[in-house]
């Protein structure tokens, strides 16, 4: 079988995620490619030497640059800081190699823009992990829509809701510093969230957003005895229009206490309604027009049956699913799109466009006025 050997630049929170679904979709899919867990790439050696043996990577390397020079590596898989990831991709693409690439896509829409041509022009395939796309819940939810059930859309309501700032002892990390993660959760939660409303609504045609800070000040990560500033907002709410006339309503925060990682929709159509929440990610609920009206109510899909996407090679019906496995089902389309000259989505060109919607919103943040995308 043809190989794809694959270079991992970052080891930590995503790296690991990464790792699991390289190492786990050849044991549940068949991808058109195998993939070769060759090179795993960070700073610090130690760290990465003992991430490594865990994961299975042949071999480590200090210096992403050099992994470009290697003929033995097809795919490079960032999972860097998200001010990397345009200097990475960039290079990545001139050297030839296909991109597997972690969200936000990157800090400005002329960096995204920069990378979009960087791959296009050097032909090779280029994914950008929105991993929410791929739980079956979602995908189930989008046939829904495209077959009409939910009739014309009228409402989006989306909020990804975490609480890990509301500690005010959590240093300033790099997701706190504007050059490093461009803005706060409006990137970093705001790019699923935008993406997910664009895979199941649409484009967006205008935007409002408004934005607050908590906690100014924060202990600095290398002497939690002395404080630095936040540069970056805590809560940012947007507010806006679909291109269709849908309206859409998008809450981001860090700062929603009990909340872990509550990622959640409401679409709301002339003919029925969808709700999902990424904390109970098997289940969809569905309400339809079409029921008698004696039975009406949100009926609750246990997305769990071999006919749901995905769903068949993993267990038996009601065996339920959880957060890694989108990232195997990313891997293993990136993996067919590598084998056979194909293409994989959300890619750079939903990376663009979801930085078109971010830059607006970061526009209205500031000026306090509704932008055009
Ligand atoms: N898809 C998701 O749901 C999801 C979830 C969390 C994070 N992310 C994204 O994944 C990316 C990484 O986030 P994380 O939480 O894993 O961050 P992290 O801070 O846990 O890890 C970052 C890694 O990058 C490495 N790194 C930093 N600079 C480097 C350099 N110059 N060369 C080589 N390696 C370098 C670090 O050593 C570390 O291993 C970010 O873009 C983040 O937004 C996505």
């Amino acid at each position: 079988m043809k190989e794809l050997r694959i270079a991992l630049i970052g080891h930590r929170f995503m790296g690991r995620a990464h790792s699991n679904a390289w190492n786990q979709v050849s044991r549940f899919f068949d991808p058109a490619v195998k993939p070769v867990l060759q090179v795993a790439c960070g700073r610090d050696s130690a760290e990465l030497a003992a991430f490594a043996r865990r994961w299975g990577w042949q071999e480590t390397e200090t210096d992403w640059r050099r992994l470009l020079e290697r003929d033995d590596i097809d795919a490079i898989d960032i999972a860097t800081p998200t001010f990397l990831h345009a200097e990475m991709a960039i290079a990545a693409a001139e050297a030839g190699k296909h991109i597997f690439c972690e969200k936000p896509f990157a800090n400005t829409l002329a960096e995204g823009e920069a990378m979009l041509a960087a791959a296009e022009k050097a032909g090779v395939v280029h994914y950008l992990n929105h991993n929410y796309r791929r739980c079956p819940a979602v995908l189930l939810a989008k046939k829904i829509i495209d077959d009409g059930e939910i009739g014309e859309i009228y409402h989006w309501r989306g909020a990804y809701q975490q609480s890990w700032l509301v500690d005010p002892r959590h240093p300033l990390d790099w997701k706190l510093k504007k050059s490093t993660a461009a803005a706060g959760p409006l990137w970093d939660l705001g790019s699923h969230a935008v993406d997910l409303a664009r895979f199941l609504v649409g484009e967006f045609a205008e935007i409002d957003c408004r934005a607050k800070q908590f906690i100014p000040e924060r202990p600095l990560a290398e002497d939690p005895s002395r404080r630095g500033p936040v540069e970056v907002e805590c809560a940012a709410i947007l507010s806006g229009e679909f291109q269709n006339g849908a309206l859409a309503s998008i809450e981001t925060t860090r700062y929603a206490t009990g909340r872990r990682n509550r990622h959640t929709f409401e679409i709301y159509g002339s003919q029925g309604a969808l709700t999902w929440d990424m904390e109970d990610m098997n289940r969809l609920r569905f309400y339809s027009e079409g029921d008698s009206e004696d039975r009406r109510g949100f009926r609750d899909i246990l997305v769990t049956e071999p006919s749901h996407d995905y769903v068949g090679a993993w267990w038996p019906p009601g065996h339920i699913i959880g957060y890694e496995h989108a990232f195997v089902h990313a891997v293993l389309d990136f993996l067919n799109a590598c084998g056979t000259g194909g293409s994989v989505e959300p890619d750079f060109r939903d990376g663009v466009e979801g930085l078109r919607v971010l830059e607006a919103a970061a526009t209205s943040m500031e000026s306090g006025r509704r932008v055009a995308v």
